[in-house]
């Protein structure tokens, strides 16, 4: 390559005609000067100051306790909430607004269901047939459809086998199931049982009836352990307590009695 190429014969330009180097430099030192002692006007994005920000916070405070307190409407709920009010009936609606009432089977049954689906399913199965090995089935069980009080007995003691067909299943014992579950919950339950799976007795086992199962329950010899098919033939009989007309109309959430509409 050859040293000697920046000779005026040289078609390429001088660079030290073309770029003044040093008007060029003083010129660069000018603008970062100015850079650095002008404010950057910024984007608007910068974050408020927290003295601006406290500022703030209390004239907010100050605002809020003077209107507050104040004679005005601003913050006075009692012009828009009325301590009293009563909303209106809409037109054509009748006086007592209530659920319409059921038939107690009714009631009774599908409130049993969900007692059911909690407690029993896991052996008996949904369909209540269970699997005819480990767990019997309750669709068509005579200790299930028979006298209540037997019925009963099962449920809140658990059963240690033979069962009503004789035979020992593979669980070998059921678990009491009466813990925790109020004589009115106890009532659902029976009266599902008895009710579904193609059960069709007929009949409601009542709160009272089922306080009274409840009490024979604590009254057993052997209290405490599951019954057995022997045990079981002391308890051959209708639970104690008035009947009730499973077809009686009743309300579905209080389940008191509804005088049939005229
Ligand atoms: C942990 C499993 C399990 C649960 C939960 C369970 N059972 Fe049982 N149940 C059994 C077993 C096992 C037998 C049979 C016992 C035996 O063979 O010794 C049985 C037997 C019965 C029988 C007797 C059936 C007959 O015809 O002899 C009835 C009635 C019954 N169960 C009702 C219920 C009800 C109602 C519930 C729910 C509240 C329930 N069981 C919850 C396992 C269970």
């Amino acid at each position: 390559m050859s040293q000697n190429t920046s000779t005026s014969n040289d078609s390429r330009p001088d660079l030290d005609d073309s770029i003044n180097v040093s008007f060029a430099h003083s010129s660069a030192a000018v603008t970062s000067a100015a850079a650095r002692e002008n404010r950057n006007p910024g984007t608007g994005g910068e974050p408020l100051s927290i003295a601006t920000f406290a500022l703030c916070a209390v004239m907010l405070i100050i605002a809020g306790s003077v209107l507050g307190n104040s004679e005005g409407t601003l913050f006075r709920y009692g012009t828009t909430i009325k301590p009293d009010y009563v909303r209106g009936k809409p037109p054509g609606m009748a006086d007592e607004v209530a659920l319409p009432p059921k038939p107690m089977l009714a009631v009774y049954v599908k409130k049993g269901q969900a007692l059911y689906s909690a407690k029993c399913n896991g052996c008996h199965g949904a369909d209540g047939k269970g699997d005819g090995v480990n767990y019997p089935s309750l669709a068509g069980s005579s200790w299930a459809t028979g006298p209540s009080e037997r019925f009963a007995q099962v449920v809140i003691n658990g059963l240690q086998g033979p069962t009503s067909t004789g035979k020992v299943f593979g669980a070998g014992v059921m678990p009491a199931q009466g813990g925790g579950m109020s004589p009115q919950d106890l009532a659902f339950l029976l009266t599902f049982v008895r009710n579904s799976f193609g059960n069709s007795v007929g009949d409601v086992i009542t709160p009272e009836m089922a306080k009274a199962a409840v009490d024979i329950s604590a009254k057993r010899a052997k209290a405490g352990s599951a019954v057995t098919a022997e045990e079981l033939k002391e308890h051959e009989k209708e639970l104690p307590g008035d009947k009730a007309d499973p077809n009686i109309m009743i309300d579905p959430i209080s389940l008191k009695p509804v005088a049939a509409k005229k």
